[in-house]
């Protein structure tokens, strides 16, 4: 069996699928398994052919590389790409949450099946496999550093003989696991740190983080099925708002993570919370490739509104290319243990994760929607 790495075509797109370390996991699934890259498909996560090869791996060309029994990729491909791939053949990678319709019907005519990875559920035999989770982490972590950089302050407590400086007040917004990684990122900084959740249970979380958890002190909650959160009523939603105005007046970085499965990302910080803020804050909008926790963030631009700056990067684990690469391949490792059977490619359906990340089969796309 011939698993192929190629390179991502996206754009902003600098990691692969495998990092040269994990080469041999897939190897050792099987004795006919063979793993091919191709040529320079890890340049842009730093990752050389050399290392590659002699981890075991051969490099090839583009063709070879799309025409393997499997295929293992970040994004999508395009239309053109799924030509290259060949029939019968599996494909493993995010599939846009499902809406890039015209791809999955192209995947089911060519007769690939695909295994999407977003649709792997959330439990605990599936926590290895899980890349959002990985790539969230990554997300959460990096997203402070940019804070950070934008920010015209320190974020520790600073004292010298020129004078001290008081430590930035932190608030994360959303504290799922990109926000309880922007936590401890910004705690470790040595910024004041406040967090709030729409789920009551994760304020234990928040806590053991030394973080402290914000009361808004709105009665509704929102803890929805698999951990996720649900939407807030149209009054929970005004209320959030408005006592985050409230609050964010004193702070001086923001981080907004909240996002609500198959929906747009729900508005926490509105145009009037940004006008309270102070000038030279900063605002880390997690959630601008889906709609935005905040309504003035663009999409993959840094803008500056009322004086506060508000970055709206949507591909963070791309910024940290060689690490997010390496925990992104090694999600894969783990899932094609139960794929990758006796060297043999292997769609058991009666298996639970299977079942809900196969996604295209037989020429059918099998689910609609997430
Ligand atoms: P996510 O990316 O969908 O959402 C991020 C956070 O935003 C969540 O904590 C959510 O409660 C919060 N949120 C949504 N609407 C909000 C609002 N209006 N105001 C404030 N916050 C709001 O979620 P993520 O980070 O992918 O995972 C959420 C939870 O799922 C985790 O905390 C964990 O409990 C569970 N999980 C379980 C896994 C497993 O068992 N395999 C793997 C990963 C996560």
């Amino acid at each position: 069996m011939r698993i192929g790495i190629v390179s991502e075509t996206q754009k902003n797109e600098t990691r692969v699928a495998l990092a040269p370390v994990d080469v041999s996991r897939f190897t050792g699934l099987g004795k006919n398994i063979s793993i091919i890259i191709e040529k320079n498909a890890g340049d842009k996560a730093q990752f050389s052919d050399a290392e590659y090869k002699k981890a075991g791996a051969s490099i090839s060309t583009t063709k070879q590389a799309w025409q393997a029994d499997v295929v293992l990729k970040i994004n999508l491909p395009t239309v053109k790409e799924v030509s290259e791939l060949k029939k019968g053949s599996l494909l493993v990678c995010l599939t846009q949450g499902g809406t890039a319709e015209k791809i999955l019907k192209a995947l089911a005519k060519q007769q690939v099946n695909v295994i999407s990875l977003e649709r792997i559920p959330r439990t605990s035999r599936a926590q290895a496999m899980d890349v959002l989770s990985s790539q969230a982490n990554i997300a959460g972590y990096r997203s402070v550093l940019e804070a950070a950089h934008y920010y015209g302050r320190f974020l520790p407590l600073m004292m010298t003989a020129a004078g001290s400086a008081k430590p930035a007040r932190f608030a994360v917004l959303g504290a799922g696991v990109a926000g309880l990684q922007a936590i401890a990122t910004a705690k470790r900084l040595g910024a004041v740190v406040e967090a709030y959740d729409v789920r009551p249970e994760v304020a234990e979380q928040i806590e053991s983080l030394g973080a402290k958890f914000m009361d808004l002190g709105i009665a509704e909650t929102a803890s929805g099925e698999g951990g996720y959160a649900k939407e807030l009523s149209a009054a929970g939603k005004k209320k959030q708002q408005q006592a985050l105005q409230d609050k964010l007046k004193t702070f001086d970085i923001v981080v907004t993570t909240a996002q609500i499965p198959g929906r747009a990302a729900p508005v926490l910080v509105t145009e009037a919370t940004v006008k309270g803020m102070r000038q030279g804050s900063v605002i880390v909008d997690l959630a601008a490739g889906s709609g935005g926790n905040c309504p003035l963030s663009e999409a993959d631009k840094v803008v500056t509104k009322h004086g506060v700056i508000i970055v709206g990067h949507t591909n963070y684990a791309a910024m940290l290319p060689a690490d997010a690469s390496t925990f992104f391949g090694r999600n894969l490792a783990n899932l094609m243990k139960i794929i990758a059977l006796e060297g043999k490619v292997n769609l058991n359906i009666e298996d639970d994760i299977i079942n809900a990340a196969l996604l295209v089969a037989d020429g059918k796309v099998r689910h609609q929607g997430k």
